[in-house]
C-alpha cells in the first residue's frame, strides 16, 4: 500500500456497494468526488453522518459532486441500516455505501489506522477532481462527526481557486473577498480581475470573488 498524497492519481478500484458493484472512475464520470469512510454499521456518529450527506444531496449536485461512503461491512447490512438511516435522519441515502468486507479498498487508500483501531476504518475524506487527482485528505476518529458544511466549503474554495488566481483565506465562505494567488504580481492582479484589488502586504492583496 502506497501512501495517497495531495496532487496523487486517486487509484480506481472496482467494488460491491450498498446499490450494486461500481467501478470507482467509472462512477464519478466527469464529476468532483467525494469518498468518505466510515467505522461501522449501525453506529451512532455513523448514522447521523450517512442521514446529513444525504441531506446535502442538492448542495453536491449544484457542485457537480458525487459522493460514495465506505465501511468495512457487508451489503446487506449496509442496506439494513439504510432503512435505519432513512427513518431516524428522516431522509432517503442516495449514494452507494461500499461493502468493503475484504478491506481491499481500505487498504488501497490507507483508511485502517491500527494504532488507532485494528480493523475498523477510520474517518478518512478524499476529494477528488474530475482529472482523478486527489484535490484534500481529511482524517477523523471514530469519536468524532465531520462537518459536512466544511465539505461544501472546501469544494467551493476547491473550484474556485482551480478556474482563477486566487486562494481563499481563513474562515472564508463562498462569496466572501478572497486573497490574490502569490503566484501574480498586483499590477497583473489589477489587470486580471474587474473588482478592486486591495494590497495590505506585498504578499497580501484582497479582491472580491471573481465569480461573484
Ligand atoms: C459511531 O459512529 O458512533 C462510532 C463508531 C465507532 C466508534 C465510536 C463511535
Amino acid at each position: 500500500m502506497a501512501t495517497i498524497r495531495l496532487g496523487d492519481k486517486a487509484p480506481n478500484f472496482t467494488a460491491e456497494t450498498s446499490t450494486g458493484t461500481i467501478n470507482f472512475y467509472d462512477y464519478l464520470g466527469n464529476s468532483w468526488g467525494i469518498l468518505f469512510s466510515h467505522p461501522a454499521d449501525f453506529t451512532p456518529v455513523c448514522t447521523t453522518e450517512l442521514g446529513t450527506a444525504a441531506k446535502f444531496k442538492d448542495e453536491f449536485d449544484k457542485r457537480n459532486v458525487k459522493i460514495i461512503a465506505l465501511s468495512v461491512d457487508g451489503k446487506q447490512s449496509h442496506n439494513n441500516w439504510i432503512k435505519d438511516i432513512n427513518e431516524v435522519e428522516n431522509t432517503t441515502v442516495n449514494f452507494p455505501i461500499i461493502a468493503d468486507e475484504d478491506r481491499k479498498v481500505s487498504d488501497l487508500y490507507d483508511m485502517i489506522h491500527p494504532n488507532a483501531d485494528d480493523t475498523l476504518t477510520v474517518r478518512s475524506v478524499y476529494i477528488i477532481a474530475p482529472d482523478k487527482t486527489v484535490k484534500l485528505i481529511l482524517t477523523y476518529p471514530a469519536s468524532t462527526g465531520r462537518n459536512f458544511h466544511e465539505l461544501l466549503r472546501v469544494i467551493d474554495s476547491l473550484q474556485l481557486t482551480a478556474y482563477h488566481k486566487v486562494a481563499t483565506p481563513a474562515n472564508w465562505k463562498n462569496g466572501e473577498d478572497v486573497v490574490v494567488s502569490p503566484a501574480i504580481t498586483t499590477e497583473e492582479a489589477k489587470s486580471i480581475f474587474k473588482k478592486e484589488v486591495r494590497e495590505l502586504k506585498p504578499y497580501l492583496r484582497y479582491t472580491a470573488d471573481p465569480t461573484a
